[in-house]
């Protein structure tokens, strides 16, 4: 689905991603992990051809996209809920939905997907973003991910700074979209029960780059602390 081959990226002429490497198989969770500021972030909008500049390779289902830009990507397939969860305060609920499917064939609709998985969004579609708490930002964000028809869904710290009775619901939709909507996720994540429990398979970041990768059965107490604790 995705092949990432000595990508380096860049901020101006500072590389914060260095000769990183992973493949996420179809239909995979793909847990990236690491310390704040190793390049979680960066290598999902790399992926996204948002970075000032980039080297390597990033293959998509085999076809080179390194080039590419964004909304040609966006139209390949991928879609991005980023951390922090950007939604637009002052548009509808509706209308944040709907910036989403500028990348859809089918046009600017709301997926019955969305409807099923955010009921409280559905009835509430006319009132603006802003007024939604932290975990229905998140929503949101995802809905409006949904509404361009992703293969591939790259999703930065989805539980970052919300309710923890909250929390679950996001992580339930998450193994839903992959199980029900066969949809491959790559999931930056802090929260490594969660990791264990949603992915299949990881990535630990640290400099810029990929340490450790493998099965999640292969993710060890031992790498989590050499990698992860502060
Ligand atoms: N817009 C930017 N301009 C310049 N440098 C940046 C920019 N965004 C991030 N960086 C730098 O790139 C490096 C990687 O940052 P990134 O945000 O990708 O890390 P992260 O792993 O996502 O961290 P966190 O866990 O805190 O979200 C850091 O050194 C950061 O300071
Ligand atoms: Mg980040």
């Amino acid at each position: 689905m995705l092949d990432v081959k000595n990508l380096n990226s860049f901020y101006g002429r500072s590389k914060a991603i260095q000769d990183l490497s992973i493949k996420v198989l179809d239909g995979a969770v793909f847990a990236v992990l690491g310390r704040n500021g190793v390049g979680k972030t960066t290598l999902l909008r790399t992926i996204l051809g948002l970075t000032d500049k980039c080297e390597g390779s990033i293959k998509l289902n085999g076809t080179e996209i390194t080039d590419k830009p964004t909304f040609e990507r966006a139209r390949a397939g991928v879609a991005y809920v980023p951390q922090g969860r950007m939604i637009i305060p002052d548009f509808s609920i509706k209308d944040n939905i709907l910036m989403g499917g500028f990348a859809s064939s089918k046009g600017r609709r709301i997926p019955d997907l969305v409807a099923e998985l955010f009921p409280y969004l559905m009835e509430n579609l006319e009132r603006p973003g802003g007024v939604l708490s932290g975990g229905q930002q998140q929503q949101l964000a995802i809905a409006r991910a949904l509404a361009s028809d992703p293969k591939l869904l790259l999703m930065d710290e989805p539980t970052e700074g919300i309710q923890p009775n909250i929390v679950e619901q996001i992580e339930e939709c998450i193994t839903r979209l992959n199980r029900e909507l066969k949809l491959t996720i790559v999931l930056v994540e802090q929260n490594v029960d969660f990791a264990r429990k949603a992915a299949s398979h990881f990535a630990m970041i640290e400099n810029g780059t990929c340490k450790v990768d493998g099965k999640i059965e292969a993710l060890t107490a031992k790498i989590v602390s050499q990698y992860m604790t502060i």
